[in-house]
């Protein structure tokens, strides 16, 4: 393993980080690696932040970007800044996600005023408010959470080929045909993104929310880009992450990129692991 991550580390750009709740009950850390590729097109964001109120919030998010990085960057930077200022984040926050999607879409498409971009990105990304998780996604990067000992995914991936998707896509005049996997106009492989201004009709900035409140049940929740997912299943994920517990969340991002890299992953491959620590697990306080 100690060999594998050097050569990860050294070659392929292996970075990681980690931010822990003040409370000390919830561990995150992120981990990404472009793999065999050269630039790296993913990216993430791990942060722990006061609102208002003074309440912790947690701020997770993976973003892969297509036809260059610029727009996951841009998601990266922005997309948490409209959520905090959003009217409604403290009184309906899958509201405010919702908001703050289009919102950013809309200013990475205006910054671009001559147009010569095209690229885009997905997102998943995770929003801890107290003990309450509110996931959203648009594209095909996933998060999975552990609900007692099975795993349990929190987000449909966009793929042009679900049901629902392809409708909207052919009822908004689109075609979703098949090149070496299923995509919209023959080009792209995931239905809804960031970017991509020239098919914006079919490929639409609206995520799907998932809200929950977090329980002893869950031990963590993994979000992560395809370059995990085509490599590592939502099962695996989770059990790997959970037998790196000990060693911190920061540690078991890398894991889940290493692992990933191992079996033969050729795409860039980000992994957010958020471990909830039980309360009695809690260091005692002096
Ligand atoms: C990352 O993945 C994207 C999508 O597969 C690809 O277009 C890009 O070239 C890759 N870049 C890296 C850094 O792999
Ligand atoms: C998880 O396990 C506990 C204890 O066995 C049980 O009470 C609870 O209902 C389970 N939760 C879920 C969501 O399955």
């Amino acid at each position: 393993m100690v060999k594998l991550e050097t050569k990860l580390r050294d070659r392929y750009g292996l970075e990681s980080g980690g931010a822990q709740r003040p409370d000390g009950l919830v561990d995150a850390g992120w981990a990404t690696c472009r793999g065999k590729r050269s630039i790296n097109e993913d990216t993430c964001y791990c942060a722990f932040h006061k609102d208002d109120e003074g309440q912790d919030v947690g701020a997770f998010g993976v973003f892969d970007g297509h036809g260059g990085p610029m727009a996951a960057k841009f998601v990266r930077d922005h997309l948490f800044k409209n959520l905090f200022g959003h009217q409604h984040f403290g009184s309906n926050l899958a509201r405010a996600m919702e908001d703050a999607y289009q919102e950013t879409d809309g200013q990475y498409l205006e910054l671009d005023a001559e147009h010569q971009r095209d690229d885009g990105c997905t997102a998943v990304t995770a929003v801890l408010l107290g003990q309450r998780l509110v996931v959203a996604h648009v594209g095909d990067s996933r998060a999975v959470i552990s609900i007692n000992r099975t795993a349990q995914a929190l987000s449909k991936d966009h793929k042009p080929n679900r049901a629902d998707e392809r409708g909207r896509i052919e009822g908004a005049g689109g075609a979703v045909v098949w090149a070496g996997t299923w995509r919209v106009g023959g080009v792209l492989a995931v239905s809804r993104s960031f970017g991509n201004r020239m098919m914006k009709q079919f490929i639409i900035p609206h995520p799907e929310i998932w809200q929950d409140v977090i329980t002893e049940a869950n031990r963590v929740l993994v979000l992560a880009s395809d370059g995990l997912w085509d490599a590592v299943d939502n099962e695996e994920a989770t059990q790997l992450a959970l037998k790196w517990r000990a060693a911190g969340a920061e540690y078991a991002a890398r894991a889940l990129c290493m692992e990933a890299y191992a079996r033969g992953s050729q795409d860039n491959i980000t992994a957010v692991v958020i471990f909830f620590l039980p309360p009695t697990q809690q260091q005692p306080q002096h």
